[in-house]
């Protein structure tokens, strides 16, 4: 099997190309090291996956991604690069979502074509294209009306990918991710803002009451999911999928269990709420579990001890 992971030096595709690797797969990493948060961070991730055999890496942004910068034989296409942030996606800093999360889509689903080995590419989406809900568990068959210009971006994304799958048969599968964290959870996410602050005794904002609730999903099972999506037969062109830990948890209840794994007494700011922020996600995973016989293994508490734990250990 042969890999291409964009965004291999991101917080979920540098775990999905450990993971790869260690199941005996080739693994071409690409990724432009965007600085939408500390490229040095992307690049020690890639410099210790370049030490394991089979790994070979590409610094290309995917927009511009053509045939060439392409190994040959290449089997599976996991799309993980992308601008993330849901609350940094207005104004001005648009720009870099169209283009890394439309764009580069769109480019990669062109190149997809021309593969003649392509067995499975799949997409990285969001819970962000539900929004604001009434009622809950969202589904897949669910309507869909993103709270923030990032939900916006990652939507067209899917479509894209559910498009050409309906067109042109070619194998693409959306991923719904819910808040991944764990391990090398991206800098600027809730968890890894919270247990920094906690181990060095810094303030920790909360925008707005702390009660939104997010489906919380560890990084390991969002690995697993994407190798599942890769491999399990029978799936739909274009089909789409919820990947949620189904442990919804406000934020102030994270708070207690950090609390509680840190023996710290944590210092809280409530600042103002942020627009794009939705005050609740929480997705149904039956069809991940019905078709792609995937299921959540780490429920919240053992989540947040881990990334703890390994928090600790760069200290
Ligand atoms: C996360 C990712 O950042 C998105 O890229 C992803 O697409 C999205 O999940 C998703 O599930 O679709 P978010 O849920 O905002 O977005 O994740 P966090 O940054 O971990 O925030 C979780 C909650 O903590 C939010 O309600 C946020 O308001 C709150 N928060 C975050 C704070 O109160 N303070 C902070 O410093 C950071």
């Amino acid at each position: 099997m042969k890999a291409v992971v964009t965004g291999a030096a991101g917080f979920i595709g540098s775990a999905l190309c450990h993971r790869l690797l260690h199941l005996g797969w080739d693994v071409q990493g690409i990724d432009n090291f965007a600085d939408y948060y500390n490229p040095e961070l992307k690049r020690s991730r890639i410099q210790e996956l370049s030490t394991l055999e089979h790994f070979d890496f590409s610094d290309v942004d995917v927009s511009r991604l053509t045939e060439k910068d392409l190994t040959s034989g290449v089997t599976h296409i996991f799309h993980l690069a992308g601008q993330p942030g849901v609350r940094l996606s207005w104004g001005k800093s648009f720009l870099p979502y169209v283009n890394d999360n439309i764009r580069a889509t769109q480019n990669l689903l062109e190149l997809a074509m021309s593969l003649p080995q392509l067995q499975r590419f799949v997409n990285s989406s969001s819970s962000s294209v539900y929004g604001e809900r009434a009622s809950f568990p969202a589904l897949e068959t669910d309507y869909t009306a993103p709270h923030s210009p990032y939900g916006v971006t990652k939507l067209a994304a899917e479509h894209l990918a559910s498009l050409y799958g309906s067109n042109f048969q070619l194998p693409t599968v959306s991923l719904r991710y819910f808040t991944v964290y764990g391990p090398g959870q991206r800098p600027d996410m809730a968890f890894s803002r919270f247990v920094r602050a906690a181990l060095y005794g810094e303030t920790i904002d909360i925008y707005g009451s702390g009660k939104q609730v997010r489906d919380f999903t560890y990084v390991d099972d969002a690995v697993e999911a994407n190798i599942l999506a890769a491999t399990r037969e029978n799936v739909e062109a274009g089909s789409v999928f919820n990947i949620c830990g189904a442990t919804s948890i406000s934020v102030n209840d994270t708070l207690d269990i950090i609390a509680a794994i840190t023996g710290e007494t944590l210092r809280v700011n409530r600042v103002d709420p942020v627009p794009g922020d939705v005050s609740r996600t929480g997705g149904s995973n039956s069809r991940a579990q019905d078709m792609l016989l995937w299921s959540p293994q780490i429920g919240i508490e053992l989540g947040l001890r881990q990334q703890i734990e390994a928090a600790r250990r760069s200290c």
